[in-house]
């Protein structure tokens, strides 16, 4: 898997990798985006305790704690969803701040949602770096065309952090959703590939000197999303993606019901039955 380097400042493609202007001599934090898919067990389970701080809760679309089990679900059902790519966000000590996600892809209208949340523990300045690598990162290395996100009514802030990065704002659905007991509102924000690229330039010459602060790298590759990777590769992914389901059910043995157990145990049926019609074909090959 390739690292791919989206600095927040100006890139240009050099052999896949994307490099970056430094324009002054502070060194840069280093920020990785590393799949969810691919990082420790222990990391995945981690990433429930930042999503449950009280900061980040109240402005998810679920609001509640989210319990170990619903946790392992979601783990779960994101490990075969093509439509989805998670990143959990990793400090330069190695220590997971936070996620961003791309939700909704549609690559045949090349359009795709996008969200992001962050410790409270994040450095000052991460939220809009962020921003800047993961909007050129989706656009560039997902080929996408248009990217839209939503915000809960109320978190002012993040509609403001969108529209310093030329999001538009395209509707407003009243009485959407419950939060905090209270029926609210959800704006609907968009931005285009073709705002993006006149724009961007601009968005750089304002904020640059606190983008810089961070050098972001998103290990991504291509293949990966669209399933046409080399079988080795796919075998190597679903035995990893197996591995995980069998410290889920350890832990479910531990905590929880026998019918979670179930339902873990078919995925793990379904996957073996993946990586045997994999290896067949690699054998007939
Ligand atoms: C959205 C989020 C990732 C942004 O991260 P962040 O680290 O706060 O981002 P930054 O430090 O770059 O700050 C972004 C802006 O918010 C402002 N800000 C930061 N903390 C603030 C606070 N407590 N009160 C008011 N404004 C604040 C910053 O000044 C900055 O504004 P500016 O662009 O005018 O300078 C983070 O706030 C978060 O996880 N929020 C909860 C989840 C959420 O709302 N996700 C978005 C759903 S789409």
């Amino acid at each position: 898997m390739k690292s791919v380097r989206f600095r927040p400042a100006f890139s240009d493609r050099i052999s896949g990798i994307f490099t970056m202007t430094v324009k002054d001599n502070r060194r840069p934090r280093q920020i990785n985006l590393i799949p969810l898919t691919d990082v420790s067990t222990e990391v995945q389970l981690g990433i429930r305790e930042m999503r449950n701080e009280d900061t980040v809760r109240k402005w998810m679309f679920t609001d509640r704690i989210i319990e170990l089990n619903e946790h392992l679900a979601w783990l779960s059902r994101i490990k075969g969803d093509q439509r989805q790519i998670i990143f959990v966000v990793i400090d330069g000590e190695g220590c997971p701040v936070g996620i961003a996600s791309v939700n909704a892809i549609d690559y045949p209208h090349k359009k795709a949602d996008w969200a992001f949340y962050l410790t409270e523990k994040a450095p000052a300045g991460l939220g809009s770096a962020l921003e800047f690598a993961f909007i050129n990162f989706i656009f560039d290395a997902l080929d996408m065309q248009k990217l839209n996100c939503q915000v809960i009514e109320g978190n002012d802030r993040v509609v403001k952090l969108h529209k310093k990065f030329l999001f538009e704002d395209e509707g407003f659905k009243r009485s959407d959703i419950i939060n905090n007991g209270k029926r609210i509102g959800v704006h609907l924000l968009g931005l285009t590939r073709k705002d993006w690229d006149e724009g961007k330039g601009g968005v750089y010459e304002k904020y640059g000197k606190s983008l810089d602060k961070y050098s972001i790298s998103v290990s991504w590759d291509n293949s990966q999303g669209k399933g046409d990777g080399k079988l080795v590769d796919q075998i190597e992914m679903a035995r990893a993606r197996n591995n995980l389901n069998w410290m889920n059910i350890l832990r479910l043995v531990l905590d929880l019901s026998p019918e979670h157990g179930k339902a873990l145990i078919a995925d793990i049926r379904d996957i073996d039955k993946e990586i045997s019609r994999l290896s067949d074909k690699l054998v007939s090959e």
